[in-house]
């Protein structure tokens, strides 16, 4: 069996940023999840629209590495998707974000916390672990909060450093754990 896959949705950039980080460190393969209809307005609207089958086999990983924005507080739809159609192949997931909320937000209408139990209780115990990346922490003290900062910032290889950094490094050796 295959130690690990990470898969992905990204409107932007970060999270595919985010996800090929992962599978380099780990050395593991990396799948974008397509959207059969990739209409932002309507994810907005929460709409599930499906997604086209993925070209790995899912059954074949022990973990599933699940990395994907957050919008208006929700576990988004191609996310949502992903979960719907390949549960029974999940062993275990893993599900990480680039959000824009923040560790002291994370229990607000829009942050990821909520987020994080809704996709425990989708996944009851498969789900191990679960992991942000607020795009805060690579802003300058004082834009930490400041929406319309956070909403241009990408992450890239230029700002991918220091706190961010080690909270990766932890990440990874969590995922290793797990
Ligand atoms: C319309 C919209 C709604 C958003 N809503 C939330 C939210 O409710 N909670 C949150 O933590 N981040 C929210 N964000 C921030 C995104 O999660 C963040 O920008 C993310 O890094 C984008 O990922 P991407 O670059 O991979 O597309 C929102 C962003 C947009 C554009």
């Amino acid at each position: 069996m295959k130690k690990a896959i990470v898969v992905y949705y990204s409107r932007k950039g970060s999270n595919k940023y985010l996800a090929q980080k992962i599978a380099n460190s780990l050395g593991c393969d990396i799948e974008e999840i397509r959207p059969r209809l990739n209409v932002f307005l309507l994810y907005l609207m929460n709409m599930h629209l499906g997604i086209k089958p993925l070209k790995h086999s899912i059954n074949e990983y022990e973990k599933v590495i699940l990395c994907g924005p957050i919008w208006m507080g929700k576990f988004i739809p191609p996310l949502r998707s992903f979960v719907k159609k390949y549960d029974s192949k999940i062993r275990k997931l893993i599900f990480v974000t680039c959000c824009g909320s923040t560790d002291a937000q994370k229990n607000e209408k829009f942050g990821h916390g909520l987020v994080f139990e809704e996709v425990k209780s989708t996944l009851n115990s498969k789900c191990v672990l679960c992991q942000a990346f607020p795009i805060g922490i690579v802003l300058p003290e004082g834009k930490k909060d400041d929406t319309d900062a956070f909403m241009k910032t990408h992450l890239n290889d230029e700002n991918f450093k220091g706190e961010i950094q080690e909270r990766f490094d932890a990440f990874i050796k969590k995922t290793l754990e797990v």
